[in-house]
């Protein structure tokens, strides 16, 4: 992963109240059909009290809810944003893939079988493993052969994994992982 890599706007489907990306990223879309969380960003004054509370300044991040369910198709543009962050929410790479841009990543978590599904993907790769300890995220990118490896392949199966709703065991795991779309020119 390249150190310089500084994602500047990001799409967050199934985000409920989870505003920590824009402590760091300076336009975030968040989806949500939860109606807390509408009520939620909808109180600008508080996500700004919030986000300033976090050493951000609320001022300058530009934050967007819509409260749609991302399974269904997004009135936002393809090959726009430049994170699409899956945590905790379900099959979010299938369903809003097409709005990264070139170059963008995904940030997804086994929980929900976002992960699992994909590191069975051919048009990801691995790009870097996410550890968090005491409210701090580390990346690691070294060595990332030893993650993503199922404990049982016979359960690395995209559609037991969706039907689970549930990502597989792995010998080595991490709190999240980061992907890039495999440039196919390249590979
Ligand atoms: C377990 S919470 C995780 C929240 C957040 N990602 C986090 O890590 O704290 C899952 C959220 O995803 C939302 N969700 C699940 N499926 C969804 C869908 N198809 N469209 C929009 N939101 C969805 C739920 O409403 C819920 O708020």
């Amino acid at each position: 992963m390249r150190d310089a890599w500084h994602p500047t706007n990001a799409l967050y489907p199934g985000s409920y109240l989870d505003l920590s990306p824009s402590t760091a990223i300076p336009a975030v879309t968040y989806i949500d059909t939860d109606r807390r969380a509408a009520r939620y960003f909808a109180d600008t004054a508080l996500v700004a009290a919030e986000l300033r509370g976090r050493g951000g300044t609320g001022a300058v991040a530009q934050v967007s809810f819509l409260p749609l369910d991302y399974t269904a198709r997004l009135p936002l543009p393809d090959h726009h944003f430049d994170l699409l962050i899956s945590l905790y929410a379900g099959p979010v790479w299938e369903h809003c893939r097409q709005h990264l841009a070139p170059g963008g990543r995904l940030l997804a978590n086994a929980s929900h079988g976002d992960a699992s599904l994909a590191a069975i993907d051919p048009s990801l790769r691995l790009v870097a493993a996410v550890h968090h300890r005491d409210g701090r995220y580390r990346l690691e990118t070294a060595d990332l052969d030893r993650y993503l490896v199922p404990k049982n392949p016979e359960h690395a199966d995209a559609e037991t994994i969706r039907r689970a709703s549930r990502g597989i065991a792995y010998t080595t795991s991490a709190f999240a992982y980061v992907f890039e779309p495999v440039d196919r020119q390249r590979s």
